[in-house]
This record gives C-alpha cells, structure tokens and sequence, in this order.
C-alpha cells in the first residue's frame, strides 16, 4: 500500500500550446517519482518543445505522427497505460475527443483510451470561455473524463486570465489523485488543523513550538487523493496548499474561532495542530524594553482546548480524529486525551522517538479507536504514506 505511487505506468499526450514548455519538467518528476512514462506529440507540440529533449529525460523514444503505422501504437500504449494524461491539451484537441475525430496519433490514442483519461486544458482565456469549448469540456467532463480547470495568472498572451496549466508537481499531484487505488472519501468533507499556533507576548515577540505541518498536510493531501474536498486551518507554516481551502490563523483563539466556523461543514475533522496550551496573559502592544530588567516574569492563561470544544458539538455523525504528543507513557495518556475530548480515534505520537514528531518526513503513529471492538494500529514511515493509511482504517 505505502508503494501505491511508485511504478506506475503513465501514458502522457502532449498537444500543441505554449505551457507545452513546462512539460520536460513533469517528466522529470514522474520519473524521480519511479514512475514510467510514454510521450506522445502532436505535430503542432513540436514547435513548443523538441521531441530529442523529451527523449533525453524520459530515457525512451517519444511518439510521434511519423510514427503511426503498421505496429498500432495507439492501440499498444493504451494497453500499457494506467492513466491517459492530456497536458497541455488545447481547445483543438479537446473538440476533436468531446466528438470523437481520430486524426492523428494522440486523438486516436484518446478514443482507444481504457484507462482513466485525465485532461489539462491550458489556453488564452478567450478560448476557454468560448461557449463551444465549454460545451466539449461538459461533454468530456459527463463521459467520466478528468478535467482539471486551468488556473488564473498570467498568459503567453500577455493577459491575465483564467486559462493557465498547473505546475508540474501540481499535475503529479492530480495523476496521484486519479490514480489512488481508493476514492472511499469522495463526495465527503474534511477539516484539517494544522502547523503551530503563535501566542505574542508583545507585537515582535511570541511563543511557539516546532511544528511544521507537515503530518497535517499529509493527512490533508491522503484525504483528498482519495476524493476529499479538503479545508485545512494553518497555524503559521508555509504548506504546499494544492487543491485545499486554506483559512489562516496566528493563536490558538484564532484557530478556535476558525475551527467553530467551519464545524457544521466537515464530516471528518483531523486535529494535527500543535496548538500552545497557553497565552500569555498580559499582552504589551508596545515592544517590551530590555532595559533596566534583569529578568523578565510572564504570566500565562490557559488556551481553550479546541478538540475538546469540538467534541462537545460535533454531530453524531461527525468523526473527530485528534493527536496526542507525548515523550513519556504515551498509552496511558493517550487513552486519556481521547476520553476527555470525546475523541473517535486518537493518534498516539512519541514525539521524542528519533525521526518521528515534529519537523520530521518521517513519523510513528498509534491509532487508538475510541470503539473498543476496533483493533489499535501502528503505523512507520513518510508522514504522506502513513496518513494515507490511516484512512485507511479511518474510513
Ligand atoms: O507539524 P509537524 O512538524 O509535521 O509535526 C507533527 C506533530 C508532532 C505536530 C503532530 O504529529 C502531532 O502530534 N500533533 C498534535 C500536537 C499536540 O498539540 O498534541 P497534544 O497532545 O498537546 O494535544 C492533543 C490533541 O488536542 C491534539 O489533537 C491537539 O491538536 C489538540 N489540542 C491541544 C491543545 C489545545 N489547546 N487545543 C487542542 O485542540
């Protein structure tokens, strides 16, 4: 289950547009993701970006219209394929699939396609809105076909408008959530909390802890690959943000008021946050002098407990998911914070175990259902594969 990415058999369309140029990118990275990739090039695409470069970093030929004979690769590279993936895909290409015209390699590829097919259109932004593409994209969009809608930003152009491709690690991203072997969480609704909280005691100084996001993140992107829509409250932390609803917050009172807001909306709500259990107490709104002080006494109030807040109004159909970090008898208070805070499952996180806990890629977690018929687990490895496993058992 952790190798569910590794290995996987990615059949790549390239057509002709200008965000054609950042595809030798995403071959890169599907290959350092040990992923195999076959290139197919439209005629066109090789204005945009040379087939000896494609071919240089996949470590294959790539396909082109010359070609097309006697061997049927359309035929062949569909049976290989895992997933059919069409980037950039121009307005072209899309009407000649949505209307099943086979005129070249990659369209008539597309029509042999037995493999989820998923489609990047990326194009001035006067195209895209045109009502005709947007008739084939609902025409490819109701055939099963995956359509990532192109981002807003800058254009080749020289306008700025709705008609960008991803990035390439935000492409991988989407084949990922294709090809996740479960989709068990789609059409459901996460809320993640994630990263530190900053309790100030003046405006330039606060207390906090080490977190990074990362094991919320990795519980956040696990639930969306398999079909989430994914909200994530952040402490302070940059996180990769991908596909997620992202509201930000500072302190723990912040999160709170960010967490109750958003409650009503979430079947699933994640704490991985690692909020500071107190503030201080006496906030100074002008930056505290180190003058004539030797020393410096800060009193602090005690932060609300959110998962504890939660568990008191969640719904019985809501599944509160909470962490306990601990360095010492991580069992016994972990059973403790899962009974307290009405938690469904508690992750139990030695955080003083080496490579696991805060900052770290790597993690080991306890799950601890609050259903006693349900067996504990334990999970070791990247923060990402664990997380997805959890659902796993989750779900
Ligand atoms: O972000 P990383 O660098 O990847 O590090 C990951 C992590 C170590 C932060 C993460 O794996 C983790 O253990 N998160 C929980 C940290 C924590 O605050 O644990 P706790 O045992 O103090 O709290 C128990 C639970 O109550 C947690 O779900 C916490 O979010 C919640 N809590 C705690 C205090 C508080 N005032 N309000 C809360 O909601």
């Amino acid at each position: 289950m952790n190798n569910w990415k590794s290995g996987r058999k990615i059949l790549l369309g390239i057509t002709g547009g200008i965000a054609a140029y950042k595809i030798p990118a995403l071959v890169r990275l599907i290959k350092k993701s040990n992923c195999e990739v076959e290139i197919i090039l439209t005629d066109f695409a090789k204005n945009f970006v040379a087939p000896m470069t494609l071919e240089t970093l996949a470590g294959r030929r790539v396909w082109t219209n010359e070609n097309f004979d006697f061997s049927i690769p359309h035929i062949k590279l569909n049976d290989w394929a895992e997933i059919f993936v069409i980037a950039p895909c121009t307005a072209n290409t899309l009407a000649k699939i949505a209307h099943g015209v086979a005129d070249n390699l990659l369209t008539s590829a597309a029509i042999a396609a037995h493999c989820p097919i998923l489609i990047f259109p990326a194009m001035n932004e006067n195209m895209f809105d045109n009502p005709a593409t947007q008739e084939n994209l609902k025409i490819l969009s109701a055939r099963g076909v995956h359509v990532v809608q192109p981002s807003e930003g800058d254009l080749a152009c020289g306008v700025c408008g709705r008609g960008r491709m991803p990035e390439s690690n935000e492409v991988m991203l989407e084949i990922f959530r294709t090809l996740s072997p479960f989709h068990d969480l789609a059409g459901k609704k996460v809320l993640v909390t994630t990263g530190p909280t900053h309790e100030y005691l003046d405006p330039v100084r606060y207390i906090s802890n080490p977190s990074t996001g990362k094991m919320g993140v990795a519980m956040a992107r696990a639930a969306w690959y398999r079909g989430a829509d994914v909200k994530i409250i952040s402490g302070p932390v940059e996180i990769n943000s991908y596909g997620f609803e992202v509201v930000h917050v500072k302190s723990a009172c912040e999160m709170l008021d960010a967490v109750k807001e958003n409650l009503s909306w979430a079947d699933y709500i994640v704490k991985a946050a690692a909020v500071g259990d107190y503030r201080v107490k006496n906030f100074s709104s002008q930056k505290i002098k180190r003058e004539g002080k030797d020393e410096l006494t800060i009193e602090l109030a005690q932060n609300p407990d959110i998962a504890a807040e939660v568990g008191k109004l969640k719904r019985d159909n809501q599944i509160l998911i909470g962490f306990a970090a601990e360095t010492q008898s991580l069992n016994d208070n972990a059973h403790a914070k899962l009974e307290r805070k009405n938690l469904d499952f508690i992750l139990a996180n030695d955080v003083s175990a080496p490579d696991s806990g805060f900052a770290s890629d790597t993690n080991t977690l306890k799950l601890i259902p609050r259903d006693l018929n349900e067996k504990e687990k334990i999970y070791s490895g990247l923060k990402e594969d664990i997380a997805y496993e959890v659902w796993s058992d989750v779900v």
